[in-house]
């Protein structure tokens, strides 16, 4: 079976990683009747120097024709000043939309060799598996009116930015089945999280999320307001299982559930549409800090591809030998810095992309 994988490593710290996470998925996929053929482009910052656009044509067609979009970060200081329709985060929220990308899977494991380097107690973090479902193409980030302009108030101009917030049945219900999806497979519980308390779109949200459970009686549905479940994520995160949420909110409890685990260089997702096709990328930004200089972790991109296998070609079985590569690198005491403490083996993105390949084996 021939597949076709679009490669975008984007800015920063991305063509580092990514370059990492294909070398993985060559040798995963060696010998199989899988037969992967890659395809680079451009996307972010890296786009807007080749082509004057974040997200461009030929990065929208490629990206449609693929099977599967693999995406290093975009984003970078340089790019501050431009328009904001130029902006490489543009060129995400691009190819999310052009997608159709409206489910994105954020899991947040807790790989018990890295218990030290969470900041909470290791017995707060211990054995945490925890799944966030983030609606990604709706809310206030594509919402219509936005904008910035000029309004009298009280005889005075001032500028006023604007967002709107929408969310409509369908698009609540489709995020809402993908959720109580994974709880299936999971530990059937699911927790709804909105603001329900002052928020319309949270009130239908609600409403919604609760027609979805009755076609799953064995999931337990809850819900929590946003700003508790902040809270109860650093309280006690493992009364969590499945965590549903609108897209702003979901931007910042995933990061905020990153942490947990140690650090987001770990954490990979999957943003995908009702086609099959799906967008992997790892949870963490450009790193344009650390870029170029061969000291990013490559273990989210690496476990990103491995979400890719798993969830783009069924090929779950592939997916499990490179998530227990991932575990036997860490039991062997290799670490990238960012999560490398003063008992471990400091190793650079190709070295750790090295001992990935090896203990596939
Ligand atoms: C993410 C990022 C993006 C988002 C940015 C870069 C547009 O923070 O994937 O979480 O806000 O969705
Ligand atoms: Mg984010």
């Amino acid at each position: 079976m021939q597949k076709n994988i679009l490669v975008l490593p984007g800015d920063g710290i991305g063509p580092e990683i990514t370059e990492q996470a294909v070398r993985v998925l060559k040798a995963v996929t060696q010998g199989t009747d899988l037969n992967l053929n890659f395809i680079e482009g451009v996307i972010g910052g890296a786009a807007y120097e080749a082509a004057g656009h974040p997200f461009p044509e030929v990065t929208k067609t490629a990206a449609l024709a693929a099977d599967a979009v693999l995406l290093g970060a975009v984003g970078g200081p340089q790019y501050d000043n431009l328009d904001r329709p130029l902006r490489p985060e543009r060129g995400l929220l691009g190819i999310r939309a052009a997608m159709g990308l409206f489910a994105n899977l954020r899991p947040a494991i807790l790989y018990p060799q890295l218990a030290d380097s969470s900041s909470l107690k290791p017995e707060v973090v211990a054995g945490l598996d925890i799944l966030i479902v983030r609606e990604l193409t709706g809310g206030v980030y594509f919402g219509q009116p936005r904008g910035i302009r000029e309004t009298e108030i009280h005889g005075q101009t001032l500028r006023e930015g604007f967002n709107t917030m929408h969310y409509n049945e369908m698009e609540i219900e489709r995020i809402g089945r993908v959720a109580f999806d994974a709880a299936m497979k999971r530990n059937k519980k699911v927790c709804s999280v909105d603001k329900a308390n002052v928020l319309e779109t949270s009130e239908l949200w609600r409403e919604v999320m609760i027609r979805v459970s009755r076609d799953y009686p064995e999931v337990e549905l809850t819900h929590m307001y946003v700003d508790n479940a902040a809270m109860q994520l650093v309280r006690w995160p493992k009364q969590f299982d499945v965590m549903v949420t609108e897209n702003l909110f979901g931007d910042i409890l995933s990061d905020q559930a990153s942490m947990l685990t140690g650090s987001i260089g770990m954490l990979p997702s999957a943003s995908l549409n009702d086609k099959g096709q799906g967008l992997y990328e790892p949870s963490h930004g450009s790193a344009p800090d650390i870029a170029g200089q061969g000291i990013a972790n490559p273990l989210a991109t690496i476990l990103s591809a491995a979400m890719l296998l798993r969830y783009s070609f069924g090929r779950g079985d592939l997916a499990a030998r490179i998530e227990s590569a991932v575990s036997t690198v860490l039991d062997q005491g290799l670490r990238t810095a960012d999560i490398c403490t003063p008992q471990d083996r400091k190793v650079s993105t190709i070295e750790m992309g090295d001992a990935v390949v090896a203990a596939l084996n």
